[in-house]
């Protein structure tokens, strides 16, 4: 289970950065929470804006880590996220592998790091939602949040109460069904996609995060960053 402990500061430089820095003392589940960042960081290096108003937090997972379930992780956490954001009565779709958006917008991003390799010491998970911004400069028609759609202020330590509640009857669920949910939620399927020149549509997920891609010709099985999902969206 996540969360029998939370760490809540005002300001860290990221909250990833602090789980990774304290392993060794931070039980399994342990979940960091920072106001702010001032280095919040995302997927491929890029920044995270991390001002006073969204959640800032990331958890750390010791017990039976393996490479092999790194998606499974990012189908924990993406149906906690749309399950959270439906309480607060919000309708998300996934973009695979890990972002939720609302009406094509990014609503919350996952950054999982781990350590180890085919049999890990730990991994962190580390997620934004965005909930009280209303401004996102130039990424006005990329990035959305709570307040945004429902034109009301949230509490954000509610958001966090209920992820953890959803995230922890998710453990306890059955992963098939959990799976299930990813895939009902996931706007990916049936897409079209290039890939190595050749045009594609996206015929499903597999459990392991393997995409399979088809065309008249053939069939294929990809990884993730084998393909280019940028033009989709
Ligand atoms: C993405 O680019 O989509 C992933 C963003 C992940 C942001 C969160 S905020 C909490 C945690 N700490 C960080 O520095 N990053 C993650």
């Amino acid at each position: 289970m996540i969360g029998k402990n939370i760490k809540l500061f005002e300001e860290l430089d990221s909250t990833n950065n602090f789980v990774k820095l304290n392993v060794s003392n931070l039980e399994n589940g342990a979940i960091i929470v920072a106001e702010r960042q001032t280095s919040g960081r995302g997927l491929r290096d890029n920044q995270w804006y991390s001002d006073f108003g969204n959640l800032y937090f990331s958890f750390i997972i010791k017990d039976n880590v393996y490479r092999s379930n790194l998606f499974t992780y990012i189908v924990q956490s993406s149906v906690s996220i749309i399950k959270t954001l439906k309480q607060f009565g919000i309708n998300a779709e996934i973009k695979y592998p890990n972002d939720c958006l609302v009406e094509s917008k990014k609503i919350t991003g996952i950054l999982i790091e781990s350590s180890g390799t085919s049999s890990l010491n730990y991994i962190v998970v580390g997620i934004g939602i965005n909930i009280n911004q209303i401004d996102f400069g130039d990424l006005n028609d990329k990035a959305t949040s709570m307040k945004k759609i429902l034109n009301e202020d949230f509490n954000i330590d509610e958001v966090l109460k209920e992820f953890v509640k959803n995230y922890n009857n998710i453990l306890e669920s059955n992963s098939q069904k959990v799976f299930e949910d990813y895939i009902s939620k996931s706007i990916v399927i049936g897409k079209k996609i290039t890939y190595k020149n050749e045009g594609y549509v996206i015929s499903d997920i597999e459990q392991n995060g393997t995409i399979i891609i088809c065309n008249d010709l053939d069939e294929k099985r990809v990884a993730f960053s084998e393909i280019s999902l940028k033009e989709l969206y």
